[in-house]
């Protein structure tokens, strides 16, 4: 890994435009898709490129990053701009924190690896997220109790129409729950190039989470390092996770609903076994993988994409699937999750 500032060449090599190029294996579900066209950016100063480019300027674009978050339906008939710029440093340690900057085209789990190596505590919670630094961002990421938003300083991103950088803020992001500006007003607008972490100092373990709290009863370690819960972090996921290099699949299919106090009532009296988490709104968070399995929808599969076995939140690729079957898939579970609950699931991927 390299500087994300290092000094480019005096001449710059030429944009790479790869036209009809295939998508399958830039996306983690492994679905069949062409892309019009597809540039491949390495720097802040290629994206100014191809803004300032007589036919890739004015062309609508498609942002990808590691295709962790996608649901390819259909062709895309626009400029694919694959993120791969490079570059982790340490910015800056002051004393209440470490501040990482990163190129938006590293890989989240490398980053998350080589902050620990380095001695720079904060993301292990986050470990084994797929995907790049850069779509990080875009969802807030999330899990076992920590957020991206918690871990966050600021990002440079470049304005798709204007070629202008601009750096924002936690607050100029609006981060909510898999959510943030650029899935809103700046979705497809401006390209995430640069994230600078935040890593708090002195670091404090996050471990209200059952399967951490399950782990530190079964091993007794009571007072775990960040490289313990890395591993224990690795090893939860591993176990109830697919890996998408071996079954293609995007994470979580669905986000968990948000349900109000009176809501949440009305389905616990008819459910009482439903996993739920209060908000500090007052509102609730249903476990969608719950509502899924009740269904009796685990491990089942309509054509060639099915449900995990061992999580139902998770659609996979059970060889060859297409993306409409895995649309299909996840129209059917809607269907079933309403007609039981009354609770409409809405997909957690991008759908294109
Ligand atoms: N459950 C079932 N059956 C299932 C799946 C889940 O009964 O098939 C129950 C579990 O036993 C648990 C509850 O539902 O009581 C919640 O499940 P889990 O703890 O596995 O977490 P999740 O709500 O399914 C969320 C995130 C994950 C993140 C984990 C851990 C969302 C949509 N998903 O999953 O994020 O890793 O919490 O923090 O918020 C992702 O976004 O792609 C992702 C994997």
């Amino acid at each position: 890994m390299h500087s994300p500032t290092a000094v480019p060449p005096s001449t710059p090599p030429a944009l790479e435009i790869e036209r009809g190029a295939s998508l399958r294996a830039f996306n983690t579900f492994g679905l069949p898709a062409v892309a019009k066209a597809l540039v491949r950016v390495r720097s802040e100063a290629d994206v100014k490129r191809v803004v300032n480019h007589p036919e890739l300027g004015i062309a609508p674009k498609f942002i990808l990053g590691g295709g962790s978050n996608l649901v390819l339906t259909q062709d895309v008939d626009l400029c694919v701009l694959k993120l791969e710029i490079k570059g982790i440093r340490l910015l800056e340690a002051r004393e209440d924190a470490w501040i990482v900057e990163v190129g938006a085209g590293e890989s989240w789990h490398e980053t998350v690896q080589w902050c620990l190596d380095h001695g720079l505590p904060g993301l292990e919670n986050m470990a084994l997220i797929p995907g790049t630094v850069g779509a990080a961002p875009v969802q807030n990421i999330g899990a076992y109790g920590v957020e991206l938003k918690d871990r966050f300083e600021s990002l440079d991103a470049v304005d798709l129409v204007t070629g202008r950088s601009i750096t924002l803020n936690a607050a100029q992001c609006a981060f909510g729950y898999r959510d943030s500006v650029f899935k809103q007003h700046l979705q497809g607008k401006s390209v995430i190039t640069t994230v600078r972490l935040r890593l708090p100092r002195p670091w404090v373990p996050v471990l209200g989470y059952l399967e951490l709290e399950r782990k530190m009863a079964e091993t007794g370690i009571a007072s775990p390092g960040p490289r313990q819960i890395f591993d224990w972090i690795c090893e939860v996921r591993r176990a109830k996770l697919p890996d998408p290099s071996v079954v293609g699949n995007a994470g979580s299919f669905f986000k968990n609903p948000v349900v109000s106090a009176e809501q949440c009532r009305d389905i616990i009296g008819r459910d009482p076994e439903i996993v739920h988490y209060p908000l500090e709104d007052g509102s609730f968070k249903l476990a969608a993988g719950w509502m899924i399995d009740a269904c009796g929808w685990k491990g089942k599969s309509i054509g060639r994409a099915g449900v995990y076995e061992r999580q139902a939140l998770v659609l996979v690729n059970r060889g060859g699937a297409s993306g409409a079957e895995v649309v299909t898939l996840a129209r059917a579970i809607q269907e079933s999750v309403y007609g039981r609950f009354g609770i409409r699931l809405e997909p957690e991927p991008v759908v294109v």
